[in-house]
């Protein structure tokens, strides 16, 4: 046998595994709470944490992973044919770019990720699929996402983009100004572009609470923000009706659609808010 890293494909630079399984990483936390098996006992661990204070998590994660799959329906059928979702997770049930080629078989994605794991798993699921592609970068430097060569071979700036940061934000402090790698993003996208975020909600309810100290202990992240503080990471966008929604409740597009009451929701469904925006 060589002693050289395996390669994926003959174009791929030789893969060399480089994960830290001594903490707790959050997309293989998030996999093990979607009931996944891409993650590591550290990761049980944590997911075992979060769940002894938010103890319906699984269904709260599902929940999440709805409201991704809504708004990339939604923002597929307002014709959107490419797609760049940072944080884009550990592949499971209903990727974005298996929804956005249910509506158009022709729809690009480019998913972007700071955690190697999500590239070795994404590039042995996506090895045969060309209009799908994965780069390891991070939200926190957005220039090197914008100028990364793979990005840009897949996704054309100048036609309008569906941005997704989806279940990401929650996971920066409110002093990181996180809004601001977002602006830069959708800001170097063209007018016509769609933006869809996911956060965790804070609207008063105390599984709202847990789920923050759940996750700080877990992971030393997950902070819950206010439907008011969601909106200001849409950097002023006209917000698609109903606006920051409940997944349950959060129909984009369908404003007039009958929805639960919130009083009437289970707790795991209070616990995450989704949103779109249209660049103009
Ligand atoms: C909770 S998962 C969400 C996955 C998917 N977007 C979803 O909502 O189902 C968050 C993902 O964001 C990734 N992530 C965390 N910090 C990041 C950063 N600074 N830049 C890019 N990705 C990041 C994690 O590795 C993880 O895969």
């Amino acid at each position: 046998m060589s002693d050289e890293a395996p390669t994926i494909s003959g174009e791929d630079p030789p893969y060399v595994p480089d994960f830290d399984i001594s903490k707790p990483a959050i997309a293989r936390v998030y996999d093990a709470s979607l009931g996944g098996k891409d993650n590591f006992a550290v990761d049980r661990e944590g997911a075992a944490l979060v769940a002894k204070y938010v103890p319906d998590i699984r269904k709260a994660s599902q929940d999440n992973r709805r409201g991704l799959a809504k708004g990339v329906e939604y923002v597929a059928r307002q014709g959107i044919d490419q797609f760049l979702d940072i944080g884009a997770g550990l592949p499971t049930m209903q990727n974005t770019h298996q929804v956005a080629q249910a509506v158009n078989p022709d729809a690009k994605v480019c998913y972007v990720d700071n955690d190697p794991i999500v590239l070795a798993h994404g590039r042995a699921l996506l090895a045969d699929d060309k209009s799908t592609t994965i780069v390891t970068a991070d939200l926190r430097d957005p220039e090197s996402i914008l100028d990364h060569p793979d990005v840009r071979k897949m996704i054309d700036f100048d036609r309008p983009i569906g941005l997704m940061v989806v279940g990401l934000m929650m996971h920066f402090h409110r002093d990181e100004h996180p809004g601001e790698w977002v602006k830069t993003l959708i800001d170097a996208c063209p007018s016509g572009s769609y933006l869809h975020i996911t956060d965790f909600a804070d609207t008063g309810y105390p599984e709202q609470e847990r789920m923050e100290r759940s996750c700080i202990q877990a992971l030393g992240n997950g902070w819950i923000r206010t439907p008011e503080e969601i909106e200001a990471h849409f950097q002023g966008l006209p917000l698609v009706e109903p606006g920051i929604e409940y997944p349950a409740r959060w129909f984009p597009g369908e404003p007039d659609r009958e929805v639960p009451a919130v009083e009437d929701l289970e707790e795991w469904q209070r616990i995450i808010m989704c949103g779109v925006a249209r660049k103009p």
